[in-house]
């Protein structure tokens, strides 16, 4: 995949798969995350940086510990994230609306700020998108959450164009529902989604069930040189879910 690969949110899911798959073609990964690592600090080759996201400074001097740790810095994938609170609009306040778009938006930002000085000879740069950043916005109280990952569409659209000229790509991903990760922390408690009706009028195309490793077969294609020529594009590994948009809410009567 890269030699020397920096991943937020590699601690647990889809990250963290992403660190194994490198670590297992005998590269080499440093994960970085607020929470501590599920498992992976037995394993050889993986360094492990505390950081926050949400924190601009402190995401540069993670980064650039990492970069220590692995003698330079060739490829990122963001993928620090979290559902956020999910609530109707109206009820949904301006510190959870901001805390959701702090982590997902926000912190793509200050991840990417900080990388790019560190990639001395160019590099690729892979976000994490969601099929809620494309064309279904299906999940109820998902407005921060869709927010987010549009704008994090967006942001690699016009970054691409500023990036390259210091040699560096910058895509994204986009999943659907990925089978077998946690559940995203999502404070469903302190809001009642059932005012917001939800009709399911479409299911994937595809049968069967996307996992962890569909998500990094697209992650690991996008950092390599076999995505040369690849940037500013988001590859949905959805199932073709974004096509159908996967549901919709109910007018009431
Ligand atoms: N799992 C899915 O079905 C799915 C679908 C579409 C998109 N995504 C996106 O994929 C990414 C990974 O999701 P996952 O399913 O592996 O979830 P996950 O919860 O297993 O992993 C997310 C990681 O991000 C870390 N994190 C959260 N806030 C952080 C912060 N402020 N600073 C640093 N690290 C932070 C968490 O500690 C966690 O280890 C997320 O961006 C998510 O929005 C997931």
């Amino acid at each position: 995949m890269s030699r020397r690969l920096v991943v937020t949110g590699g601690a647990s899911g889809i990250g963290a798969a992403v660190v194994r798959t490198v670590v297992a073609e005998g590269g080499r990964a440093v994960a970085l995350d607020l929470a501590d690592p599920d498992g992976m600090a037995a394993l050889e080759g993986v360094d492990f940086v505390r950081c926050d996201v949400t924190d601009a400074g402190g995401t540069q001097t993670a980064l650039a510990e990492a970069a220590g740790l692995l003698g330079g810095l060739d490829a990122v994938y963001a993928a620090a994230g979290m559902l956020g609170t999910m609530a109707p609009v109206e009820h949904l306040t301006p510190e959870e609306w901001r805390d959701t778009l702090a982590v997902n938006l926000d912190g793509f930002f200050h991840t990417v700020r900080a990388a790019v000085p560190l990639m001395g000879a160019g590099g690729a740069i892979v976000g994490t998108s969601s099929v809620h950043g494309l064309r279904t916005f299906a999940a109820p109280g998902g407005v921060a959450y869709g927010v987010a990952k549009a704008g994090l569409v967006a942001f690699v659209q016009t970054a691409a164009v500023e990036l390259a000229r210091h040699g560096v790509r910058i895509n994204a991903v986009a999943p659907g529902k990925v089978g077998g990760t946690r559940l995203l922390t999502a404070n469903l408690g302190a809001h009642d989604l059932d005012d917001l009706e939800h009709e399911r009028i479409a299911d994937v195309p595809l049968a069967g069930e996307t996992t962890t490793a569909d998500v990094v077969a697209a992650v690991r294609f996008l950092l390599s040189d076999q995505a040369r020529r690849i940037t500013g594009t988001v590859l949905a590994v959805d199932a073709g879910q974004s096509l159908l948009g996967g549901g919709m809410l109910k007018a009431r009567p």
